[in-house]
């Protein structure tokens, strides 16, 4: 018995950043964001009946910590499908690793579904998104495609689904990867959000800042979304630093990056930033500016829009891959 899916990583909008139950990773805030088409993590998930223990193979090498997460997260997977057997999993991706851009939301996203599916469980989206939440809580954020909404709630109720269709915003994300080894995990950074000062503050502004993001969201406003979004990043990045021990992940690369898209808005591109857990840069942009900011985009900029859910087609990592219609380059 086999199942394989497919699952793109996600930008956050509004981050999630915190916890209020560790084990079912139910979230502090409710956070908000869109899948990325470009990039993707493909899970071909067999069942073994003779193993003792689960295999992942992977294009990159996983350390001993990420396989027993991944064990953990599949004795979860089988507690729901009530069945005992091993998996033996392949993973494919094309997601930079290392470099903060979601690889584990995509990851988790494609496992929950392929699990599901070699253990023949039906896979409808919700099920899928509430286990996929117990691996990394932001791969919620990619079972559902476009415009992705993970309320707060308890464990059947706090899962992502779609607000607005992809094609609900012309929006564009330029992820530019920076490699660079993380010395915290994300796991651990968020266990300890509560020893920020401004913690309070932070959950009260989330909220504002959501419900401001929605009413964009709702007029068609792309330009106030990703101004909202950039307040968002900055705060999450001052948030990082202000809990104990602090925590900063940008490069020099990285600031620089931030500044530079600073100025070519002075300069009357409409072109924002975001960042995440990590050193990576995302400009954020809208289709029509893409012309203009092309020049300026570094050559290793992936420029994705945003794109569906979690799906079964091997085909899909192609065309996901292929060149858009407007004009931007695989
Ligand atoms: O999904 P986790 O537990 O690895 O947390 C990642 C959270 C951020 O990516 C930093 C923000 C977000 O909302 O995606």
């Amino acid at each position: 018995m086999k199942g394989s899916a497919l699952a793109h990583p996600n930008i956050a909008l509004i981050k999630y950043w915190g916890r209020r139950d560790e084990t079912l990773r139910l979230p502090l805030n409710a956070s908000f964001s869109f899948t990325l088409d470009r990039l993707y993590t493909r899970c071909e998930a067999t069942v073994s009946p003779w193993a003792k223990q689960d295999r992942t193979r992977s294009d990159v090498r996983l350390l001993a910590a990420e396989r027993l997460r991944v064990t953990r997260f599949l004795d979860q997977v089988r507690a729901e499908a009530k069945r005992a057997e091993r998996l033996s999993v392949v993973v494919e991706s094309n997601v930079p690793k290392s470099t903060g851009i979601a690889s584990s939301a995509s990851f988790f996203a494609a496992l929950s579904a392929a699990a599901l599916r070699a253990y023949q469980v039906p896979d409808g989206e919700r099920r899928t998104a509430i286990l996929a939440r117990l691996g990394s809580g932001s791969a919620t954020r990619s079972v559902p495609g476009g415009f992705v909404l993970w309320p707060t709630g308890d464990h059947l109720t706090s899962y992502g689904r779609t607000l607005f269709p992809p094609t609900a915003l012309p929006l564009l994300d330029a992820c530019i990867p920076i490699r660079k080894a993380k010395r915290v995990s994300s796991s651990r950074g968020q266990r300890e959000v509560f020893t920020s000062f401004f913690i309070q503050a932070r959950l009260r502004n989330a909220r504002r800042r959501l419900s401001l993001m929605l009413a964009a969201c709702e007029r068609g406003d792309a330009f106030g979304v990703l101004q909202l979004a950039e307040e968002e990043a900055l705060e999450f990045m001052a948030l990082m630093l202000s809990q104990t021990p602090p925590l900063f992940y940008a490069t020099r690369r990285t600031l620089l990056l931030l500044i530079k898209a600073q100025q070519l808005r002075r300069r009357g591109l409409a072109v924002f930033f975001s960042v995440d857990a990590g050193p990576s840069v995302h400009w954020l942009t809208v289709r029509s500016q893409l012309g203009r900011l092309r020049p300026h985009l570094p050559k290793e900029a992936i420029i994705c829009r945003p794109g569906g859910g979690v799906t079964r087609e091997r085909g899909a990592a192609a065309s996901s891959m292929g060149s858009h219609p407007d004009g931007i380059p695989p």
